[in-house]
């Protein structure tokens, strides 16, 4: 009689790659979260298919000498994303889904998720690049295409280019309410971004005093032809979760992001509160009517399941 439930297969995890050998980096903000060299993943790749989650997102930590003004390494088909997903593609063909990220931002000396004029993010020209990144990830075995960058009229070119080039089966999973946020912090940390950025996001993202603002963003990413939505951050946005879902019906995904996971395990860490708070909060994505959560916890969650 339990109105809902936690299964591994409502999860995704979040992997993060960095160049070399032997690598396993922790990253500080983030206990218990690591950085990957290529010949280090498989473990964590193993691990995931183990506890049944349908899938992993990829994002990388570039090198700092290869960033540039205008994010030139997101269209080398070298890039770390790339390798990856060759690599896991190879060896585990489709035993376990992978998700990319669309965006700039690992790969922009400024940081921010697309070209930069001024103080602000140029819409149109930034498509243009977005659109070239989804291709190459797709013809390396991209699943399902995340377009984390939040500008305007971007699904429905992908789209277009998707089926252009013959990708008519991959997906694309819109960020379409992406906040302005503080909680994004530790990520930023991860992939590298956190000294770089000289100004906000909120030039692209949304203003968190709005929630009308996030069924109109769903709307016109549904027309353009998204598959699936994402609401994000997740625990602080539990009401526009809830919003999408009744009032668009499709599948709606939310981002437990880094800053919610920090603190969280700094609390479970303290001893402040139990670790039965990450199933307890993880409920109430489920209950707000959220089809899978992206979370940093998937592995360990899927161990307390089992
Ligand atoms: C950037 C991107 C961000 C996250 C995922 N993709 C950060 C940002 O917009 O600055 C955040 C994820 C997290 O905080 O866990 N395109």
């Amino acid at each position: 009689i339990e109105e809902n439930n936690l299964t591994s297969s409502d999860f995704v995890l979040p992997l993060f790659l960095v160049e070399g050998k032997n690598k396993k980096q922790s990253i500080k903000s983030m206990p218990g979260v690591y950085r990957y060299s290529l010949d280090k993943i498989n473990f964590v790749v193993d691990k995931a298919i183990k506890s049944g989650l349908p899938m992993v997102a990829l994002f990388p930590y570039t090198n700092p000498r290869k960033k540039n003004y205008l994010g030139t390494e997101s269209l080398n088909e070298d890039n770390l994303v790339c390798k990856a997903l060759r690599s896991i593609k190879k060896k585990y063909k489709n035993e376990i889904g992978i998700m990319c990220d669309v965006a700039l931002d690992p790969y922009t000396s400024h940081g921010h998720d697309g070209l930069l004029r001024g103080k602000y993010v140029l819409n149109d020209e930034t498509i243009k690049i977005l659109i070239n990144q989804s291709l190459l990830q797709a013809q390396m075995g991209c699943d399902v295409l995340a377009p984390s960058d939040m500008m305007d009229g971007r699904i429905g070119e992908i789209r277009k280019s998707l089926d252009k080039n013959g990708f008519n089966m991959t997906q694309i999973l819109s960020y379409a309410v992406k906040y302005a946020s503080s909680f994004y912090g530790p990520f930023r940390e991860a992939v590298g971004t956190k000294g770089l950025l000289k100004t906000d996001k909120k030039n692209y993202q949304m203003d968190f005093r709005n929630s009308n603002e996030a069924l109109r963003e769903v709307a016109l990413d549904i027309k353009e032809g998204a598959d699936m939505v994402m609401i994000k951050p997740g625990m602080p946005y539990l009401d526009i979760i809830r919003d999408i879902k009744e009032n668009f019906k499709l599948p709606v995904m939310a981002y437990q992001v880094s800053g919610e996971y920090s603190i969280i395990s700094y609390a479970i860490k303290k001893k402040l509160i139990n670790e039965e708070s990450i199933i307890e909060i993880l409920n109430s994505f489920k209950r707000a009517g959220a089809n899978a959560v992206v979370t940093y916890f998937a592995n360990h969650v899927a161990k307390i399941l089992k």
